[in-house]
């Protein structure tokens, strides 16, 4: 991120947007709103439209009433309703199809059969959603101002009013929109995003205030409780009823890209908790979707949005990256130094250190020669490596002539920046100094984006992937930087940190410096004085600082969001930045990312034939997955982060960006060695495994400190063996919107214990993971789900855990994560991880069955190529055991070159007196029985995962 303090105090900055404007006066006080009157309705057999008309004299809280709106009610499956409410003139800003499309209108009626029914009252105008399937159950959404309190309610956050509510009816303005709905007590919410929720991955719906969800995409480092990079106004609810133990989880989803507030809170005393939406434009578009099961839900979500991209089997492996290596010569020592480790790296990155003048699309001629680089890049490709350079979204503004810089010249000849609303070219800051930005709605910037990526790719930058960074997007101006500048000032505007001036102290909670040295090396086990507890105590208190805001101008919209930088235009683009067709920035600032991302997919499609696009990009929005996936940004290396991240990734699973992961060992800050040993394994059982630090801050490749680096390869040998895993999850994210990554609740929903836990996460449904998540200790506490009815056997020993009441106290030295399989589970693996997940790819299977109650157990594997885009052909394999004998099955196309020749079969109660494969028994050398764990491990078969059914029996 470019920080604040990095400089802005170098630069003069040029407030050229905050044009005066005569602004009516608003009553913002929306308890005066009359709401609306529903009538001349028309019903169709796929729901129902009508006209809503204000109810009474215009409260003008915080814009002007429109008088008249059309709301459209559309059963577009069993298990997704729409209800869209805008204003009958279509002046307000709506997402285009271009931008995000969506599935076509139903060919057939869904009203009677949907589990989803609208419910109306026309005056005042209300709605609520119930369930078909549970009439008596409370609504899953309910406007009603009888389901909502009748008194004001008081400041979410103390001393700032303008999060109080003092009003819940229907407020349709044209810089203010606002719903209400009743919710029960103290629900259970996830999702709203981006965040880092004090609360954890389960929001604050009640305890001390509520939460409010902050819409506008804002480049800052991890804050907790404020807004950042993406958007997401998407939420899962689930509700449990104790007395007659059913669970069902619901969706809802508004399909807007103004900026707003969304609010979650209880009312004092009150018997309801509450959401209310407060959007500052754009129309209320909302989708509902019935779940029941949580993982339903995300799917359906995806159905909508659109499913996460192919991605391909490499982008698993791990990725090592720094913002710091001065030169291709240090890029390549840590090839080397990872080599000589013998700990795997499947994908190098380059950092900005990379360009020219820091500029985007280049290289630098004496640092990272473009010839040595395309040498570098294929003798990776040799190696079954890869390598990805950053993106910054700032394009330097470089006119003079003795300075060409083609891909601005280019871009302005194409007319494809955005724009001041004089239509001149938008200037703001990054970097490489004046900046202009990619208008993504302009007609030529695909074509120009491509290009750019083509020369850059042809200059010997010959990349496999694109990291997408800054694309909020940020500019270190407030706003425009204005008339009045100079242009050709092309110095950095900011103090790089790590160099005089800026240096980076900060080491995790409970760094001991006189211990550890200053390499930041510790010596594990004991050595650390403070006592681990500290560790997540302290968690920042909410950050928003907008809630004090005056004064309304045509760049701050009457009704103020909670933006943590206060000034919608600070840091970013102005609010009145204009895109092509005159769309002021205001509407689509929090769609920058989500529409380079799809450039970038798109261009990487056209350069790269028939290849699944790899993209990490920071800001997102709805459907980002299908494009691209995520980092979670500027973290720190801290404890306190590594926890965090636990529901960085369960948050993005809700949002169909699967492929999500951390900075691991932390980004701001010094990292050490117990950190990032913990760190390393931790991340090996996240989909997105990179290491990534800040410049000036000690250098975190796992191989400077031993125990890193065992820890590393142990965790990442086990990952490279779960490839199949990985693969199976996420080619049915790709084909269903399945999430890869679950938290423990998804599976056992019935089980509250569960529903606010997020220091452990299952992969899949079959993996349970606990990590350490706090330093200096030996053993970690487990929730182990199920109640006692479901089997979880320790990954390494095999050993069933003995978990009273549910839980268990398990060993967890340094270099050891816990992972658990659940009873039930048949896991495909590759049988000899290796170097690369190609080479681990090459060599042959095994299988790993855990029986639950010493009979069942069933798996499915999806395989195919793990390159091509869509994939070709592909193979489903299907492995069902059932008492003292395993089924293996398969079909599709796609031919599997290896054989499966090792099997572990878990659970197994006596000791067969033979086991035979496909009818041949096999020689007693071949297989033996372990009666400690109840395993049962066979070699020597060579199963053919293409032919006709196979039997192994003991
Ligand atoms: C901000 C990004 O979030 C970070 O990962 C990167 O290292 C810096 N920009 C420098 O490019």
């Amino acid at each position: 991120m470019l920080l604040l303090t990095y400089g802005l105090g170098l630069i003069g900055v040029f407030l050229e947007h905050t044009l005066a404007q005569s602004v009516p006066s608003f009553s913002k006080n929306v308890s005066d709103c009359p709401g609306y009157s529903l009538h001349t309705l028309q019903e169709s057999n796929t729901g129902l439209t009508a006209q809503l008309s204000l109810a009474g004299p215009a409260c003008n809280a915080f814009g002007t009433d429109y008088q008249n709106l059309t709301i459209q009610v559309t059963y577009e499956t069993d298990t997704r309703l729409r209800v869209r409410i805008a204003d009958s003139e279509n002046n307000q800003y709506t997402i285009p199809e271009s931008v995000i499309s969506r599935p076509a209108a139903p060919a057939i009626s869904f009203t009677n059969s949907s589990d989803l029914i609208f419910n109306f009252e026309p005056s005042p105008f209300a709605f609520w959603i119930t369930r078909r399937s549970g009439p008596n159950s409370a609504p899953l959404f309910d406007t009603r101002l009888s389901a909502l309190p009748e008194t004001p309610i008081p400041p979410v956050i103390t001393g700032d009013e303008s999060t109080a509510l003092d009003g819940f009816s229907l407020v349709f303005e044209d810089q203010y929109l606002q719903l209400t709905s009743s919710l029960p007590h103290d629900t259970n919410i996830y999702g709203l995003g981006e965040v880092i929720a004090s609360s954890g991955f389960r929001r604050n719906v009640a305890v001390s205030g509520g939460s409010i969800q902050t819409l506008w995409a804002r480049d800052a480092g991890d804050p907790v409780d404020a807004n950042f990079y993406g958007n997401h106004p998407v939420y899962l609810e689930h509700r449990f009823n104790e007395t007659i133990n059913e669970a069902q989880s619901h969706g809802v989803f508004l399909f807007s890209s103004s900026g707003g507030d969304i609010m979650l809170l209880t009312p004092p005393n009150a018997k309801q908790s509450l959401v209310q939406y407060r959007m500052i434009g754009g129309i209320l578009d909302f989708y509902f979707f019935s779940g029941p099961s949580p993982v339903a839900v995300i799917e359906q979500h995806g159905a909508l949005v659109g499913f996460p991209s192919w991605i391909p089997s490499w982008a698993f492996g791990f990725h090592q990256c720094r913002w710091g290596y001065a030169s291709l010569n240090e890029t390549m020592e840590q090839v080397q130094a990872m080599r000589a480790a013998n700990i795997p790296l499947e994908v190098m990155w380059n950092d900005i250190d990379l360009y020219h003048a820091f500029r985007d699309f280049t290289s630098d001629p004496v640092s990272y020669p473009g010839e040595e680089m395309r040498a570098f890049i294929r003798e990776l490709a040799a190696n079954n490596q890869h390598y990805i350079p950053i993106l910054d979204a700032g394009v330097p503004h470089a006119t003079n002539t003795s300075d060409v810089y083609d891909p601005y010249t280019r871009g302005h000849e194409l007319d494809v920046f955005v724009k001041n609303p004089d239509s001149t070219e938008y200037i703001g800051q990054e970097w490489p100094g004046y900046t202009v930005f990619p208008d993504w709605f302009a007609n030529a910037t695909q074509q120009w984006w491509t290009e750019a990526l083509k020369n850059w790719s042809d200059g010997g930058v010959e990349f496999s992937g694109i990291w997408l960074d800054e694309n909020e997007a940020s500019s270190l101006c407030q706003g425009s930087c204005g008339t009045g500048a100079d242009l050709n000032d092309t110095s950095i505007p900011s103090v790089l940190p790590g160099t005089p001036g800026n240096p980076v102290p900060d080491y995790p909670e409970c760094y001991n410096s006189s211990i550890s040295g200053p390499s930041g090396n510790i010596t594990i086990n004991g050595t650390l004085t403070c006592t681990n507890s500290s560790a997540l105590v302290g968690l920042s208190a909410r950050g928003l600082g907008a809630g004090a805001q005056t004064g309304i101008d045509i760049n701050a919209p009457p009704y103020a969001i909670h933006n943590g930088n206060g000034d919608l235009s600070d840091h970013t683009l102005a609010t009145n930045a204009t895109h092509a067709g005159g769309i002021v920035d205001l509407d689509v600032h929090n769609m920058w990312g989500l529409m380079e991302g799809k450039a970038t997919h798109l261009a990487l499609q056209d350069l790269q034939p028939g290849k699944r696009p790899v993209i990490i990009a920071r800001s997102t929005f709805p459907s980002s997955g299908k494009w691209a996936g995520h980092w979670l940004g500027d973290n720190f290396s801290t404890w306190q982060s590594l926890y965090y991240s636990i529901q960085g990734i369960l948050q993005f699973q809700i949002f169909n960006i699967p492929f999500v992961g951390a900075d691991t060992c932390g980004f701001h800050g010094n990292t050490d060695e117990e950190l990032c040993n913990r760190w390393m394994q931790l991340s090996a059982f996240v989909p997105f495994f990179r290491n990534h630090n800040q410049r000036g801050a000690i250098s975190q490749e796992p191989y400077r400190w031993d125990s890193v680096a065992n820890a590393s390869r142990t965790a990442i040998s086990i990952r490279y063996s779960l490839l199949p895993y990985w693969v199976t999850l996420f080619a049915n994210a790709s084909m269903r919107g399945t999430p890869p990554i679950r938290a423990l609740w998804y599976e056992f929903p019935t089980e509250p214990e569960l529903f606010a836990i997020d220091q452990q996460f299952l992969v899949g449904a079959d993996i349970l993971v606990t990590p350490v998540l706090s330093p200096n200790i030996s053993s970690v506490e487990g929730i182990f789900p199920g109640r006692g009815q479901v089997t979880w056997r320790d990954f390494y020993t095999h050993a069933v855990v003995k978990a009273s009441n549910g839980t268990a106290t398990l060993s967890a030295p340094l270099g050891h994560i816990n992972v658990h399989i659940r009873g039930g589970a048949a896991l495909l693996m590759h049988a000899k991880p290796a170097y690369t997940t190609t080479e681990s790819r090459a060599g042959p299977f095994s299988l790993l069955v855990s029986l639950e109650s010493h009979s069942n157990a069933f798996g499915t594997a999806y395989l195919d190529d793990g390159l091509s885009n869509p994939p070709a052909e592909s193979r489903n394999v299907i492995f069902s055991a059932t008492a003292n004998e395993l089924k293996i099955s398969s079909c599709g196309n796609f031919i599997v070159g290896q054989k499966l020749e090792a099997l572990t079969i878990l659970g197994v109660t006596n000791k067969p007196s033979k086991v035979s494969a496909g009818g041949k028994n096999l020689q007693s050398s071949n297989w033996g029985y372990l009666p400690d764990v109840q395993e049962l491990v066979i070699s020597g078969v060579s199963v053919d995962l293409n032919g006709a059914e196979t039997t192994i029996a003991w």
